[in-house]
């Protein structure tokens, strides 16, 4: 959640934050606000609820004054997205100005304290309590310089916060620190960037320091970049690393949105993934991070998967292909409920951690509990050096490439890749998986991403005019059994996501259980049935739903007949085995949710209420 963008250089400032704040607008975009740094050393504030571009309609008299500043995209916490509580939030003597992205959790308390000081609160944000606890050690002591009140009060604050602060009286100076929320500095020719991830200067400089947790930071032309420790001001050596992103892989490549981009890009993305590991000719898998631990896996009591949302539901078919495939018992928890239910863990369990952003609060707080109790955590993450990936003992990247559109597509298909992958190498070391199973499956799962492609190919239309006939529709159900149902719940989620209607994912065998009460001739019902896996249940599963009038999309296998017959939309998908099917099968099913909400005029890569990253919990 919330974007960052800092800059102090010789180009206009203006510039750089407004077309950075477009990039990070995923991130969060309910209100956004820039600060310059004028050259008589005065701020100039703009800010306003509402998007960038809501921005730029009443601050492009700034363009060209400024060659230091910083902006804000919000994803409000604390207080309704309004102007006033739109970011920078300056201190009571308006000499500070602050940016803030997270939560300062003992805020109130701090706020009580300021307020008897005297010190006057214009929002109601828990940003603004934290520029005026800067001011106020300022104000108590005058030895006091600016990045020592900033430390000073972060000592203070719990919470999560990435920040980046300017004051008046000390022109050309950006401060910036961060606990459990990203920020980037790039290091240009005579120019410093400061951003929550590198796309806002990747076409600006190719060299980063990624801001450690508990560190600050005090930048200018002047002195370049001095880190300390915010816990006691030790200094730190700064690590300056390559970026491997590059512009064409921020944009939107000629697709309307980012979203229909990166459905489109999973075949590359899912090759990407298994680039390097899936050695079909040598038949191996070469996983690093497995083989070096692979013993911690062989002897784990358990595995247990975390993770929240769509990476939640990639475990899910993670668990189904771990037992079947390694037959290791397998657990999969929603990481917010883990952490506050007290879990029994041991040393002998290990914990797969999945997210896309690798910045997640619940994952990462759910984790740091394992981490305590002797768990061995392995990491999914599609964010490389991202607060996940940092903290777990072993992992394997996405490869995914940057994932904008905040619906997940190709994320999730990936982290089915890499969980196969885990399945299958484990299997074939610890004997469950023979080796002409394991040679066959290694094929097959080399020629998904040809299949994906086959799949784009000849769906996407036929998708579109489907999307056209449910425009209107106030529900949805998705139905699917064995490894389709996670595919179900994926694909219900998608729907809501960006389109806003109700709907649900189920076991279809569960429907009788009490959602069939729905079934009218109003209702459309999503139902996956490729021929392997339970293909005769679904079979009835589509007749009960028929007998009471349901709308029937239904996704199978090429050349069905006894589900195709009786359902209202037939889209057919290659046959594979049953393993692969929720990767395959995901596929029409995004399409379905992106069109649908398209053709309501909803804004699909940004939908309301939602962040890319949820770094609150
Ligand atoms: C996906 O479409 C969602 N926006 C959301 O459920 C997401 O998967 C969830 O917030 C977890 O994010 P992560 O993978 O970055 O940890
Ligand atoms: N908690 C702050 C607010 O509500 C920052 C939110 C954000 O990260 O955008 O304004």
């Amino acid at each position: 959640m919330c974007g960052i963008v800092g800059y102090t250089g010789f180009q206009d400032a203006y510039d750089i934050v407004i077309n950075g704040l477009r990039r990070l607008e995923y991130r969060g975009y309910d209100s956004a606000g820039i600060v310059l740094e004028s050259t008589n050393n005065k701020f100039e504030v703009e800010k306003t609820k509402g998007k960038v571009d809501d921005l730029v309609n009443i601050s492009s008299q700034l363009k060209g004054t400024a060659k230091i500043g910083m902006g804000h995209t919000r994803w409000a916490t604390h207080g309704v997205p309004s102007d006033r509580n739109s970011h920078p939030h300056l201190s009571n003597n308006g000499k500070i100005a602050l940016v803030h992205n997270g939560i300062i959790e003992n805020y109130d308390t701090i706020k009580t304290m300021l307020t008897e000081k005297g010190f006057t609160f214009k929002s109601e944000t828990d940003t603004e309590v934290l520029v005026n606890l800067i001011q106020y050690f300022m104000d108590i002591n005058s030895d006091t310089d600016f990045p020592t009140a900033v430390r000073y009060a972060l000592n203070e604050v719990y919470g999560a916060y990435a920040i980046t602060v300017l004051h008046e009286d000390y022109p050309g100076v950006l401060v910036v620190g961060r606990l459990g929320s990203p920020l980037a500095i790039g290091i240009g020719e005579k120019e410093y960037f400061i951003a929550s991830d590198a796309s806002p200067f990747v076409e600006f400089t190719k060299e980063a320091i990624y801001l450690e947790e508990g560190h600050m930071a005090t930048i200018s032309l002047e002195k370049g970049v001095d880190i300390r420790t915010i816990n006691d001001n030790s200094k730190i050596e700064p690590e300056i690393q390559e970026l491997k992103l590059s512009l064409e892989q921020i944009e939107k490549g000629g697709y309307e949105h980012f979203m229909l981009k990166e459905i489109f890009e999973q075949p590359k993305s899912i090759h990407d993934t298994m680039r390097g590991r899936l050695l079909v000719d040598e038949g191996v898998i070469k996983m690093a991070g497995i083989w070096d631990h692979v013993e911690r896996f062989k002897n784990a009591n358990r595995i247990i998967i975390i993770a929240c949302g769509t990476s939640w539901h990639a475990g899910l078919i993670g668990e189904y292909l771990i037992e079947e495939y390694a037959r290791i018992p397998v657990e999969v928890e929603y990481a917010s409920e883990f952490r506050y239910r007290n879990p029994i863990i041991t040393d002998k369990d290990v914990v797969i951690a999945i997210s896309q952003s690798g910045e997640t609060a619940d994952t990462m707080a759910a984790l740091k509990l394992a981490k305590e109790k002797g768990a061995f955590i392995y990491g999914i993450c599609n964010v490389v050096d991202s607060s996940i990936a940092r903290i777990t003992d072993a992992g394997s990247y996405t490869h995914a490439g940057p994932e904008i559109g905040v619906a997940s597509t190709k994320a999730f298909t990936a982290q089915l890749t890499i969980l196969t992958l885990i399945a299958f190498k484990l299997g074939k070391h610890n004997g469950n998986l023979g080796n002409a199973d394991f040679m066959s499956l290694i094929a097959e799962l080399d020629a998904i991403p040809k299949k994906i492609e086959e799949v784009l190919n000849t769906t996407h239309e036929l998708v579109q005019n489907i999307a056209k006939d449910f425009v209107n529709a106030t529900n949805f159900l998705y139905l699917g059994r064995g490894y389709n149902y996670p595919a179900a719940l994926e694909g219900a989620l998608k729907l809501k996501e960006i389109s806003y209607i109700h709907a649900e994912g189920y076991p279809a065998a569960e429907m009788k259980h009490g959602p069939i009460a729905l079934i009218d001739e109003n209702m459309p019902i999503v139902i996956i049935a490729p021929k392997k896996g339970h293909y005769d249940k679904i079979v009835s599963n589509v007749q009960e739903i028929k007998a009471r009038k349901g709308k029937v999309i239904a996704v199978v296998n090429k050349g069905d007949q006894q589900v195709s017959a009786m359902a209202d939309y037939v889209i057919e998908i290659p046959e594979t085995s049953e393993c692969f099917s929720p990767i395959v099968a995901s596929v029409p099913l995004q399409l379905l949710a992106y069109y649908i909400a398209v053709y309501r005029g909803a804004n699909v890569d940004q939908p309301r209420n939602l962040a890319k990253s949820v770094t609150v919990e």
